[in-house]
């Protein structure tokens, strides 16, 4: 009894002497003991079961000023657990140091710690942030909240609470979730010099508060949902950068030429945004140690780049070698696109280096030069570019009914061959420089030029839409009432001459002339626009969105109203939490797998279109009416490296666009699930009417028919091969991958082969692949792969439209089995040929001279080497004028009238110039004769259906 009571009197003596000498202060020890207890596994603490004194005792990773707790360090151990609930009791705590394990459950409130310099809370499982967390948080330098999913499905977003924490330095909260804008308080934290947001849910732009910010690195890049937005020209006053991430996102608008302010820059990475136009002199300059700048939409030059990394493809230079100039015609055409702010639609059709050479809308050329720009109505804004004048060739400048404002540059009245500028329904401005007389001017519609309403709105002008005329011109028509100018009606009735004063001036003003070509455009445009499931384009996606998303823009033209929301029902089991909401920004619709699942009856057989190589097709209607072709590629066949190709594929896909290339509207590659979006080609494949027509019930295809279809593919061909500075190869080109729309037009689909061909003349050696029957002989031996093999295919397809007859096909005789190979026997023979002409398609005199082009085509395309192959322009030039040969007087003209803006016209026009020039004629072709003129036997049921033979 003494024993214990002397016992008990020593413990309570050391104790007391304990805490005097630095025992661990007993709310701060509780808090630890609460904080252990919560953990599923406290063990891996290694903290001292039955002790009292943590910092006394010293216990492991925790450190302690005196008796105070301040630093508790267990990164990487696997905890598990909550964080206990008043944790801000540790209100000595300056570092925190929790990354790296599992801690789960909302976040306690940091409020108060006001000793806290350090919190690395990232990569654990904390679900959000309360509302008071960053109140009184004055001393925080550094704040680490990556890889924790905050706040759910509605996101998170930085509180302004935050900004007290007037010494941060590094904020990073990479994939935590974040939601909504960028909030402007960032930018007034004056400290902050590092921001790293990456793999976000961010949307808008980079707030204008951020200029002069001290940030040494800002990582933007990967916003999940369509990304950030808007121009970049505010990173060039944070002269501190060093590394620049804005990939995967939609920033737009050029790279600022100050872009060279960033001395300190190292690192710059702006690949897959819609950036646009040249790249400046001074970002060639800069000796970073990385570059990146691809999938975007550059154009121009390459410059010799100083960085020591750097790439740069799927772009839209106008050369494939660093240090090239582009031609002086494509320089000037691309800053006048330059001066309207790149207009998206231009910038993607004005592709290449020659604008007289593939799908340069707008553009007419005669002799190689450029001479008519013709971009009505394209809704271009920005200001005339000096630049034209250095398009001498030049004689026709319509620009009316777009939103251009400024004045005309002075130095185009150089232009010598000008005789029609149509500026009518702009906001030009004065001075109008003196052009000579033979330039017919017209103006009519641009208020600041005295000018009154546009044409087309005739009647609309009292609306305060133009100024009155007397502020900048007195209009001194002797026909007319003077001072207030001439009324819409007048102008309308007859032309009438407005001679305005300004400056020395002439203006032409002809309404009536304006008036017809103007209805007839908007009359097709919504012609085409009625019967248009081609009205929707893939929205470029960053494909390492691992969003369980498919998202489809549907391009509106009336306006960017946005179309019917679908609703899903969604079961989908994203945790992006998209999952509930379609429309995510006006004009976007999103679609989620589980609607793709809905609208193909859960991919069922009755959808099913076709069978690939890759997997099943499956149609769809979307409710707002939109039919939609899935793909959907068996999982079995998907090994991690073909899901590689497969992502970097739609990278390339969602760049190509052409009106003869089927469009790829969007893809999912959630868990398993590989589709691929494509618009819905209604006639099917081009096989089907060939050789199974009978078998379908269909109209046999007739000779015009095929012979646009020739046009078509080989146009988008031409496209595929020449886009940009790049080249793609198809490698499957065959009549069961082009598909025909309502009207018999042909799209080459099915690039899931296609490979980017490599610079000039050399050859990709690529595993084998394609279809036999139509594989070029180099190709199939040797693996070697140019467009070539292409264009090969391709004269096998022309064979198949000429004769009915599959490029393959093991029931007929042996010689035949090959059509290519028994083509070529029978091509110069103009008996034989015709002979070998499909049956259905009569064989009537007038066809006769256009099926003997075809077939020297098909020949030159199917020759044995791939140097004395044509490319594909060739094809594209001789076919173009026969198809408008073969076009019947009274059907409706609009299609090759010159008016179809969509058209490269000036393709055609050139086509008919260089065909006039040559002669092909069945005599010219090389002779062999010999065997009996008699098709193969055995073949396609097209052939055997036709009576008589
Ligand atoms: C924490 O998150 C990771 C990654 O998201 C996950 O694998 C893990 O199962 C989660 N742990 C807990 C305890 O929820
Ligand atoms: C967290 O989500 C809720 C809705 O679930 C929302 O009201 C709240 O604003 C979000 N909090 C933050 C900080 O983003
Ligand atoms: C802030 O971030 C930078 C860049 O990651 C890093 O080098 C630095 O060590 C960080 N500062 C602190 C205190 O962690
Ligand atoms: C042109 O119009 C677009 C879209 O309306 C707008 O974003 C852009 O800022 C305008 N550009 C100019 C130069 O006014
Ligand atoms: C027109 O002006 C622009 C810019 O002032 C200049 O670059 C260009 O050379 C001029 N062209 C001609 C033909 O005068």
């Amino acid at each position: 009894m003494e024993d214990f009571k002397t016992e008990l009197v020593l413990v309570l003596l050391l104790a007391v002497i304990s805490v005097g000498f630095g025992a661990t202060d007993p709310n701060d020890l509780a808090i630890l003991n609460e904080f252990r207890k919560g953990l599923e596994n406290p063990e891996l603490l290694k903290w001292p079961p039955n002790d009292n004194d943590p910092c006394g005792n010293k216990w492991p990773s925790v450190f302690c000023d005196g008796s105070r707790v301040s630093q508790i360090q267990v990164q990487g151990f696997g905890l598990k657990g909550p964080l206990p609930q008043y944790f801000n009791q540790l209100s000595m705590l300056s570092n925190i140091g929790l990354q790296n394990n599992e801690f789960s459950g909302p976040l306690p409130s940091f409020s108060g710690l006001k000793n806290l310099r350090y919190a690395f809370l990232n990569y654990n499982n904390f679900t959000s942030v309360p509302a008071d967390f960053f109140t009184g948080l004055n001393s925080l330098e550094v704040l680490a909240l990556d890889g924790n999913n905050l706040n759910g499905s509605s996101g998170w977003m930085f509180p302004p609470a935050l900004s007290n924490s007037a010494q941060l330095t590094n904020l990073t909260c990479m994939s935590c979730n974040l939601v909504g804008p960028l909030p402007d308080f960032l930018g007034s934290m004056s400290s902050l010099s590092v921001l790293s947001l990456s793999d976000n849910r961010l949307t808008g732009g980079i707030p204008a508060s951020f200029k002069g910010m001290i940030l040494t690195r800002l990582w933007l890049n990967n916003q999940v949902g369509g990304g950030m937005t808007g121009s970049i020209d505010v990173v060039t006053t944070m002269t501190s950068l060093n590394s620049l991430w804005l990939h995967g996102n939609q920033f737009s608008g050029t790279i600022p030429d100050n872009i060279g302010d960033l001395s300190l820059l190292q690192d710059l990475n702006l690949n897959g945004n819609e950036f646009v136009g040249l790249i400046p002199k001074s970002l060639g300059d800069m000796s970073l140690s990385h570059l990146d700048l691809n999938n975007n939409k550059f154009m121009g030059p390459i410059p010799k780049f100083k960085a020591s990394k750097v790439s740069y493809s799927s772009n839209l230079f106008c050369q494939t070698q660093a240090g090239v100039a582009c031609a002086p015609q494509v320089m000037a055409l691309i800053e006048f696109l330059g001066a309207m702010g790149y207009p998206l639609r231009l910038v993607s059709a004005w592709t290449g280096n020659d604008p007289c050479q593939g799908p340069w809308l707008g553009l007419n050329c005669r002799s190689g030069d450029v001479s008519v720009i013709n971009l009505p109505k394209f809704s271009l804004n920005g200001t005339l570019s000096p630049s034209l004048a250095n398009l001498i060739s030049l004689s026709e400048i319509r620009l009316q009914n777009n939103n251009l404002s400024g004045s005309i540059p002075s130095n185009w009245t150089g232009l010598k061959s000008l005789t029609l500028l149509d500026f009518s329904g702009n906001n030009i401005s004065p001075p109008v420089p003196q052009f000579s007389s033979t330039v017919k001017l017209v103006t009519v519609g641009n208020p600041l030029l005295g000018g009154k309403q546009s044409p087309s709105s005739p009647t609309s002008g009292t609306g305060g839409l133009s100024p009155p005329d007397t502020r900048s011109s007195s209009t001194t028509d002797p026909g007319s009432n003077s001072g207030n100018g001439i009324g819409p009606t007048s102008n309308r009735s007859k032309a009438s001459i407005i001679v305005s004063t300004v400056v020395p001036v002439v203006s032409v003003v002809v309404v009536a002339f304006l008036a017809i070509p103007l209805s007839i455009y908007l009359c097709k445009k919504k012609k085409r626009n009625e019967q248009a499931p081609s009205s929707l384009v893939i929205h470029p996606r960053d494909p390492s969105d691992p969003n369980n998303l498919v998202k489809i823009v549907v391009a509106n033209n009336t306006n960017n109203s946005t179309s019917t929301a679908t609703e899903s029902g969604s079961a989908s089991r994203n945790n992006s939490g998209l999952g509930g909401s379609h429309v995510i920004e006006s004009g976007n619709l999103v679609i989620s797998v589980q609607v793709i699942r809905n609208v193909t009856n859960n991919f069922s057989s009755e959808n099913e279109l076709g069978r690939g190589g890759f997997g099943v097709v499956y149609g769809g209607e979307l409710e707002d009416g939109t039919k939609i072709a899935v793909k959907r590629m068996e999982s079995g066949v998907i090994t991690s490296k073909a899901l590689d190709e497969f992502q970097s594929e739609i990278a390339v896909l969602s760049k190509v666009r052409h009106r003869h290339l089927v469009s790829l509207l969007g893809y999912s590659i959630a868990g398993n699930e590989r589709l691929l979006i494509y618009e819905y080609m209604s006639e099917g494949a081009l096989s089907k009417h060939l050789f199974h027509w009978k078998t379908f019930k269909l109209e046999p295809l007739s000779w015009k028919r095929r012979l646009t279809i020739a046009l078509d593919v080989a146009r988008g061909m031409e496209y595929l091969h020449s886009l940009a500075h790049q080249s793609f190869i198809h490698r499957d080109l065959k009549s069961s991958n082009i598909l025909l729309d309502d009207d018999f037009r042909a799209k080459v689909s099915d690039f899931g082969l296609v490979k980017l061909a490599p610079d000039g003349e050399r050859s990709v050696v690529t595993r084998l692949a394609g279809t036999f029957g139509y594989l070029a002989p180099e190709y199939a031996v040797t693996g070697k792969l140019t467009t070539k093999a292409d264009v090969f295919s391709f004269g096998v397809v022309l064979m198949e439209l000429l004769t009915g007859l599959m490029a393959l096909d093991e029931d007929r005789s042996e010689e035949c089995q090959h059509l290519a190979a028994w083509f070529w026997h029978i091509k110069s023979d103009k008996e034989k040929l015709m002979a070998a002409v499909d049956p259905t398609l009569g064989c009537k005199e007038d066809i006769s001279e256009t099926i003997c082009r075809i077939a020297e085509l098909a020949g030159h395309c199917t020759a044995r080497e791939p140097t004395q192959r044509p490319d594909m322009g060739y094809a594209v030039n001789v076919l173009a004028p026969l198809v408008e040969k073969w076009k019947p007087i009274d059907d409706d003209t609009e299609e090759f009238s010159g008016i179809d803006y969509s058209l490269p016209l000036n393709q055609m026009v050139k086509g008919w110039q260089e065909s006039e020039g040559s002669d092909f004629s069945c005599v010219d072709l090389q002779d062999s004769k010999g065997s009996i003129p008699s098709r193969p036997t055995g073949f396609a049921d097209s052939f055997t259906s036709v009576d008589g033979r």
